[in-house]
Parts: C-alpha cells; sequence; structure tokens
C-alpha cells in the first residue's frame, strides 16, 4: 500500500499523507514510506522547501496507529518510538531544507508531534492540536514533551501535555504553536508562500540556519523520553490503550 503522494513543482515538494480511512494514522509501514521520500528530496537541488499535510479535509495525522500499537510487546513499543524518531522525527528536524507542516485537521500524539518535528506549521481554522497520550495511560514518545517546551514554553506545554486538552488554530497561533492559519481552501496556498519567502534566500543558509537554531536542542531529552514511555508502558496494558479507544 502507498501511503505517500508527492507533488514535485521546483523549488517546492509537497508531501501528502494519504491514508485518510485511518485520518492519515502513522502506522510502521507510513513511518518508512515518509522516511524514505525524505531521503529522496533531501538530495534533489531544485527542491528548495517541503510541505507535509495529510489528504483529506478532516486530518492531518490523527497520531500514531493505535490499533497497530496495541498489539505491540513493550520491546516492540520501545523500538517503535525509538525507530520512528531516529528514522522519522529527527530527520525532519535536521532536514537540510525547511520543511512547513499544512495542519488540514486533526493533528493528535503523533500527528502534533510530526507537526512539532517540521520548521514550521500552519493550520486550518477547522484544526484541532493536541497530545492526549496522558489521557491514554502513556506520555508523548515521539518528542512532545520536549519540542511542545521548546515551541510554546513551559508554562502551555504542561498544561497542554499534563489536561490531554485539545486546542484550536486560534489558541494555537495565540501560544506560538502555529506561525499562522488560513481557511482550509486556502492553505496549501498560505504555506506555499510561506516556503517561496524562504526559498529566495540562499540554500547553503537555510541549511546553515536550521543546523544553528537545532543547536541547542538536548538529545538527552529525546532518550529519556523513550525511556519514560517504556515506564508507562509497562505500567499498563497496550490492550486497555484500545479499548479506551
Ligand atoms: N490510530 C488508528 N486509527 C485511527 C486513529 C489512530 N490514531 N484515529 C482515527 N482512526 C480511525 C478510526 O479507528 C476510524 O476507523 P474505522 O472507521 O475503521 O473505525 C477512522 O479513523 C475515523 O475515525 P473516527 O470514526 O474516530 O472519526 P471521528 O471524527 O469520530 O473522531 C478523532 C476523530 C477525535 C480524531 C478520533 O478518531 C480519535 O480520537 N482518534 C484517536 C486520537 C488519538 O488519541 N491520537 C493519539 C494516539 S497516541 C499516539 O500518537 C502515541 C504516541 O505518540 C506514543
Amino acid at each position: 500500500m502507498k501511503y505517500i503522494k508527492t507533488l514535485i513543482e521546483p523549488p517546492i515538494a509537497t508531501i501528502k499523507i494519504d491514508r485518510e480511512s485511518h485520518l492519515n494514522a502513522l502506522n510502521l509501514e507510513l513511518i518508512k514510506q515518509l522516511s524514505n521520500e525524505l531521503s529522496i528530496i533531501e538530495s534533489v537541488e531544485n527542491i528548495r522547501a517541503v510541505i507535509i499535510m495529510g489528504v483529506g479535509n478532516k486530518a492531518f495525522v490523527a497520531g500514531a496507529d493505535i490499533k497497530e500499537f496495541s498489539n505491540y510487546s513493550i520491546t516492540q513499543g520501545e523500538a517503535l518510538s525509538k525507530k520512528g524518531q531516529d528514522t522519522l522525527f529527527n530527520k525532519i528536524e535536521n532536514f537540510n531544507k525547511p520543511i512547513i507542516a499544512a495542519i488540514n485537521g486533526y493533528a493528535l500524539g503523533g500527528g502534533l508531534e510530526l507537526a512539532l518535528s517540521c520548521h514550521m506549521r500552519v493550520a486550518s481554522k477547522n484544526a484541532k492540536m493536541g497530545l492526549p497520550e496522558c489521557s491514554l495511560g502513556l506520555i508523548p514518545g515521539y518528542g512532545g514533551t520536549q519540542r511542545l517546551v521548546r515551541t510554546v514554553g513551559r508554562t502551555q506545554a504542561t498544561e497542554m501535555i499534563l489536561t490531554s486538552k485539545i486546542i484550536d488554530a486560534d489558541f494555537a497561533e495565540k501560544i506560538g504553536l502555529i506561525n499562522l492559519q488560513s481557511n482550509q481552501e486556502e492553505l496549501l496556498k498560505k504555506a506555499t508562500q510561506l516556503a517561496t519567502s524562504c526559498v529566495k534566500n540562499s540554500p547553503k543558509s537555510l541549511e546553515s540556519a536550521i543546523k544553528c537554531i537545532n543547536k541547542n536542542f538536548d538529545q538527552e531529552g529525546l532518550t529519556f523520553e523513550q525511556k519514560e514511555l517504556v515506564n508507562c508502558l509497562e505500567l499498563m496494558s497496550l490492550k486497555r490503550v484500545f479499548q479506551l479507544f
């Protein structure tokens, strides 16, 4: 099954996550395909910026695939979190060209974590964003505890994570989680405008600036988050997550 559709219109590539029947939830195969697609784009010189969005008008990504996740052993859950971080989320964050998330609906759990890995975010007015993992007996496992704090500050991030609250585009803009919002029809246009404003600048400058912006990001925090996720997994039955859902 192919989960990724890419529209190449140099200097911008738009990657669409195409698993609409599951609100574009991230299963292992999708993570692998998205990672592979980025590896290809990384070395294409005339692509200078990337937009990631979900297919449909309901979801960017509604999280990690809970059904797939619920069948995993603790060791597999740990490996999933580590593999996702290494092969996709860190890759996006450290990409050599700007990546913009165009959040066209739900961005929950791993979906918001995916958007947080991107360098900038635009969201449609119907977007709903949150990290509901604590309500499932888990914690964010794809860098959410680290990247949300860094993006919106400790006060707002702590409230979002500990209460599992879901926020709309207005609030997300107010706290600096997104760069801008637009109506659903114009979302891709707005994301493209933002990408275009970047690509007029030198590619080497963009690459260097991204490296510098990420320089103080504490990788130890990501490893620590994975360990704490495993502690949560040990304390709960993954089956219960599935039933709750
Ligand atoms: N994983 C797998 N399938 C999902 C999914 C997910 N995260 N989210 C939605 N789907 C599937 C549903 O099972 C449903 O499929 P079926 O028709 O086969 O039953 C389909 O997508 C449509 O979903 P709903 O019928 O639920 O749509 P809705 O409009 O009623 O509700 C929603 C939308 C509020 C987003 C709801 O789907 C929902 O709450 N989804 C789960 C959100 C969530 O908890 N995400 C966090 C996951 S945990 C995580 O990401 C872990 C991590 O980082 C470690």
